[in-house]
């Protein structure tokens, strides 16, 4: 059994990302792993203010819902980041959330090149929703967890799930009329 933390950046209360969510969530249920969501538009997580108090041996100084996640994180087997596509990437609730691994980074005096820290190595997998989809919809943002979570932080490469065609923002959103929900299950029930 593993533990399994859902960190969801935004999206609408029933929208697309928060089903694609809960049929993933329901898969590794199914499975027996131990699941836990955040919800970032519930828990206000701000980007990082690049004070580096928490380089001095302190816990982050801002006053908002990250360092009460902090144990969560670190308890962790495996952090599943799941958004909306907003223009081209994740949403800005997610890349806060990311920014402030810098508090959690730990000292490294021999780093690979081109990283300044070590940081717990656990497992992660990225789910995202979009309008559209087209060969290059998810190419930033797939890219981008694979350089800063996977490359650079240094996590363990699950999965992803990108879950295009989900219907605009102007309307009702339409992923129940899509495969993507019952892949989201399959994801979930075979991660591990
Ligand atoms: C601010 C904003 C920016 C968006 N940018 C894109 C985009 O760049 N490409 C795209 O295909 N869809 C884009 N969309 C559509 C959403 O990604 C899509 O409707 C998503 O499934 C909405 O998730 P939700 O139903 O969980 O809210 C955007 C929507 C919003 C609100």
């Amino acid at each position: 059994m593993k533990n399994i933390l859902v960190v969801q950046g935004g999206g609408r209360a029933n929208g697309n990302t928060a089903q694609l969510v809960r049929s993933f969530m329901q898969g590794a249920q199914d499975a027996g792993h131990s699941v836990e969501l955040v919800n970032l538009s519930k828990t206000e997580v701000r980007g990082c203010l690049g004070c580096n108090a928490c380089r001095y041996g302190k816990p982050c100084v801002q006053k908002d819902g990250w360092n009460e996640l902090v144990p969560k994180i670190l308890a962790a087997d495996c952090i599943v980041f799941a958004s909306p596509l907003y223009f081209w990437t994740i949403s800005s609730k997610l890349k806060a959330f990311i920014e402030r691994f810098y508090s959690i980074a730990l000292r490294d005096d021999d780093p690979p090149l081109g990283r300044y820290e070590a940081y717990p190595v656990r497992d992660c997998a990225l789910l995202m929703t979009a309008a559209d989809d087209l060969f290059w919809t998810f190419e930033q943002a797939e890219r981008y967890y694979r350089f800063a979570l996977v490359n650079y932080i240094g996590k363990r490469d699950r999965g992803v799930l990108l879950a295009g065609g989900c219907g605009d923002t102007n309307g009702k959103p339409r992923i129940a009329e899509t495969n993507h929900l019952a892949r989201a299950y399959e994801f979930g029930k075979h991660l591990y």
